[in-house]
Parts: structure tokens; sequence; C-alpha cells
């Protein structure tokens, strides 16, 4: 993987003065001078997944200095890297091969002399017996009865992508409830066991490293309680699992070793989903559905892969993106599923943008000069159009947007979804065109200014991708989450920066754990700022420890 300085290449320096020639130009005329512009930037994937770029602040020129772009970059060549295994995660000196665990190809994967993709299949069949044995009812708690519901515990990558996943499929959900256990507020814990029956339930210790401390010390807590309650070390297995990669951790906490679904150190925390730590998604939707979300990842995987840079649609989001962040200057991008199932995916999105591309130091270790990742943000429609949408249409900020909407609905009730899709074209459209856009600019520029008609002036201009896709399905879902995956990937190539790690994160958790050693105790052993400290002895005194 080459490290190659994004604002030194010649490609980006042609971007800075094609930008003073598009700065101004509205995206109403680029579709005057365009009659196909529809057909000209947007791409089907499929048959499945419609990208409709053409609402965007862009030239077929702006295309092909960015294409330039990533051509200088070795995009593709990096690409590759990730697909045959290379050490690109270099600052934790791993491979990255989440594309592994949905791989449907018969090739092998080779890493340490071994083929990875034995062991991942081998996984896979662990995953699909036991969430049968579960679903059908087989498996039986400690009392001899069924399993009815099932708590996740985990959090960051161990949480986010199972729940987003869940959720998002409700439609195809069975018997089962399934809770997600992530914050290390008692509040949660104590709100799930009002729901569950322990005699009837399971806990998934989904923990990566299995050291994490939110998720050990709730799977600490819970451990107590089980035992409290059943008195019987011999009844822990049929209770509780754990989905990791460290198994030394799992089992020094009591884990049986047949309970134990692993994964590897090439799968990143945010990709995990894809491995064991989905087991819950494979319990909720059953296995089937399960390999039709990896399947349809594959599918995204080998477009990324095969097909070339100027209709590769994760290349050419990242792009579109670059363009924004780098040239206008956007700060963030937001993203409306009108899906209420999918309700959690701009979350879910926010860690796989910002974890991996919140980064400052490039890959030669120098300290950028460029913005890396825009502030991801969103919430399902039509909710925000009656809030923040406003800020959109005829704020001071420019927010790219993507929006994103099933043409079938799961629940046509009325004309419930006939009414949500025209709230989404409506925006795009809106968002992109404005409104009389003439009469309001010859009003302003001639001073003769009818204040009602004034305030109610919207620019537009505004940028959006609409993503449409025909259902929100298992395959559908997979192949959306791979093209954001593969999205994020291209800006950190191009961005030149890291996006495997996140020592910010780590930085937090190391001292939160300093801090809590200083906590509890009536002095302190450790000198911190005066606000820290300021907080902390206010803490003592109200709680009576000093
Ligand atoms: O939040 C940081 C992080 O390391 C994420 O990348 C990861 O998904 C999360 O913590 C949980 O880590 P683990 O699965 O090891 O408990």
């Amino acid at each position: 993987m080459k490290n190659i300085n994004p604002v030194k290449t010649a490609a980006w320096k042609q971007l800075n003065n094609h930008f003073l020639d598009i700065k101004n130009v509205h995206i109403k005329n680029l579709f005057h001078l365009d009659k196909n512009r529809f057909t000209n930037y947007s791409i089907i994937f499929n048959n499945e997944i419609l990208v409709d770029f053409s609402k965007n602040r862009i030239t077929e020129k702006t295309l092909q200095l960015l294409l330039c772009l990533a051509e200088e970059c070795y995009v593709f060549d990096a690409i590759k890297s990730m697909f045959l295994g290379k050490l690109i995660n270099k600052t934790e000196n791993r491979s990255v091969l989440h594309i592994a665990l949905r791989n449907k190809l018969d090739s092998k994967i080779i890493i340490n002399n071994l083929d990875i993709m034995f062991s991942v299949k081998k996984e896979l069949k662990k995953i699909k017996n036991f969430s049968n044995e579960i679903i059908t009812g087989r498996w039986k708690g400690y009392t001899g009865k069924s399993i009815s519901d099932v708590v996740n515990i985990g959090i960051g990558g161990s949480h986010l992508g199972p729940y987003m996943v869940t959720e998002s499929l409700k439609a195809y959900k069975n018997h089962l409830n399934i809770h997600y256990l992530s914050n290390i507020d008692g509040t949660s814990i104590i709100e799930i066991l009002k729901k569950v029956n322990l005699e009837t339930t399971i806990f998934l210790i989904a923990s990566k490293s299995f050291s994490t401390d939110e998720t050990i010390s709730n799977a600490n807590y819970l451990k107590d309680q089980f035992f409290f309650k059943t008195n019987n070390l011999n009844y822990f297995s049929k209770h509780f699992f754990a989905l990791c990669e460290n198994t030394s951790s799992a089992l020094n906490f009591g884990i049986d070793k047949k309970n134990i679904f692993k994964f590897w150190d090439w799968v990143g925390g945010r990709y995990s989903v894809w491995s064991a730590s989905g087991l819950s998604v494979a319990l909720s939707l059953g296995f089937h559905n399960f390999e039709l979300l990896l399947y349809g990842a594959y599918s995204m995987d080998q477009h990324f892969l095969n097909e070339k840079l100027s209709t590769n649609i994760p290349v050419i989001l990242a792009l579109i993106n670059i363009w924004y962040t780098n040239f206008f200057h956007t700060e963030t991008e937001a993203i409306f599923p009108y899906d209420e199932y999918m309700h959690i995916f701009p979350e879910y999105l926010q860690q796989n943008f910002m974890e991996s591309n919140g980064k400052s130091i490039d890959r030669n270790g120098k300290l950028v000069t460029w913005n890396t990742s825009p502030i991801i943000w969103g919430q399902s429609g039509t909710n925000g159009q009656h809030s923040f949408f406003q800020l959109l249409h005829q704020g001071t900020t420019l927010v790219p947007c993507d929006f994103i909407i099933p043409v079938l609905s799961h629940n046509p009730i009325n004309n419930h979804h006939e009414k949500l899709l025209s709230n989404f074209l409506a925006q795009t459209r809106s968002l992109a065109f404005g409104n009389d856009y003439d009469i309001h600019k010859n009003e302003i520029s001639n001073n003769f200014i009818n204040k009602n008609k004034l305030y109610q002036y919207c620019e537009g201009n505004k940028p959006s991708n609409s993503i449409m896709l025909k259902k929100i399905t298992p395959y559908s879902l997979g192949s959306l989450m791979a093209l954001y995956e593969h999205k994020v990937f291209v800006q950190g190539i191009i961005l030149n920066i890291f996006s495997f790690d996140q020592w910010g994160v780590e930085l937090g958790k190391s001292v939160a754990s300093d801090i809590y050693n200083n906590l509890l105790y009536n002095s302190f052993n450790k000198k911190y700022d005066s606000s820290t400290e300021g907080l902390l002895k206010t803490y003592k005194k109200w709680n009576n420890i000093l």
C-alpha cells in the first residue's frame, strides 16, 4: 500500500482550480445542461440497489479529476491488498479480512501458511448448529425449558452491528426475544433483567478482546445474578456463551470451551457482525437469513474488487464525499433511512466512519493538512423533516446527505408507503432545486423585496445521494452495509490515514480505568488538572466519600 500525500497529487491541485469553477454552479443548471443527468449519474447494483448521485455539485470533469485522484493514490492496489490479506492495518500489524467472513468463492485465503477459509467455514457451521438448537427449542435451560430470550452483552462493534441488523430486519424475526446490553450504566442491565426469566435466557458475551470494561462488568453482574438464583455452577454452561478472539480470557471467566464462538485478530471490532459476533443475528433471524446477509455483502465485495473505478459504487461515493469535505469544507454528512426498521443505521455508520477515519496523523507519520472524516449523523425519515431539516434547506451550513428508501415496504398499510416515498423524493428535490429560484434571485438583486417571499426563499443547491433498495432484505442490507464499509476504506486510502485502529478510543479507556482507581478512596494518589480534580472532589463530597 503506497502512502501518497493526497494534497500533493496533480489531481488535487487541479481539483482546487476546478472548485473555483464549480462552487457557484447550481445543481439546477447542471440538470438543464444534461437531459440525461439521472442516467449518466446513477448506477444499479444487481437489480437490487439504485444509487443516484446526480443531485450533487459535480460535473463530468469533477468526476474525471476525482477518479485521477483515486488512481494517483493507488486505490485499486489498496483494494487488492486488502482482499489478499496483506498487513494493511500497519499500526496493529494485522490483515483486514472481514471480507473473508462472507467469502463465497472456493479459493483459499492464506494467512501465516494457513487457509483461513477452513476456520471461517467451521465456525459458521457451529453458528448454524447452535442457532438451530436454540430456535427449535431443543436447547434447554437449567430447569429443562426451551430458550425464549437472548441477551447480547457487548459494546461498539460487538453491539452496533448486530443490534442494527436485528432491528433493520425485524420483519424476518422469529419468536426469540433479543435484548442488547451495551452501556455500563446499571439502568440498562436492571431494565433488561425486568424483562427476562433466567431459566429461559441465554447470555452472549460479545467481546473480541474479552476485556472491555463495560462488557465484562455487565457479564460479571449477570453471572453473579445467575449463581444467586441457581446456586449451581454446573448450570452456567447452559446459559453463558462467549463470542470472542481472546479465548483464554473467556475460559478464565468460566465459559465452557464448547460455548466459545471464535473469531480472529484480522476481524476489526466494527466489522465483526459478519463473524461469530453476529450470533444474535443468526438467532433472531435464523441461520438462512444470516447466510443471505453474508451473501449480500459478498456480492458487494465482488463489485468493489472487480468493477472499474468509474462505475464502482463505493469508490464513487467516497470520492464525492472527499470533494465535499476537502473542497467545499463541509464538516458533516447526514444519513436518512426512510425505513423505520433501519433507525439504528446512522448510529451504526457513525462508528464505521468516525472510528475508522477520525484521524489526524497520516500514513507517513505527519500531521494531516486536509480533512479526514466528516461527522456522521442522521435519523429515520420523516421525523427529521419536522425538526432539523429546516437547517438543511435554509441554514448556513452545507450538509451532503444520503437518503435511503425501499421501494417495497414490509408494512404497506393504506397509502403510507407512497406518502413516505413522496416525502423522500420531495426532500432530495427541494434540497437540490429550492423554490422559485429565479423570481427570488431577481427580487433580491433588484432590492425589490417582498418580505414574505424573501423569508420563504430556499436557494437549493444542497447535494444528496438517493439510494433506493427494492426491499430491505437480508441480502440487500448486507450489500448496503458492505457498500458503506468500502466507501470508508476508499476515503481512508486516499486521505492517507490508517483506518483500522482507534487509539483515541483506547486513550479514553485507559484514562477511565486510572480515574476509577482514584474515585473510590478518600485520598488522591494522583494529580489531575484542576477541573478533573474539582469534579472528583464534588463527587466524593456529595457521595460522602470525603
Ligand atoms: O470502542 C473501541 C472498540 O475497540 C471498538 O473498536 C470495538 O468494537 C469495541 O471497542 C468493543 O471491543 P471488544 O469487542 O473487544 O469488547
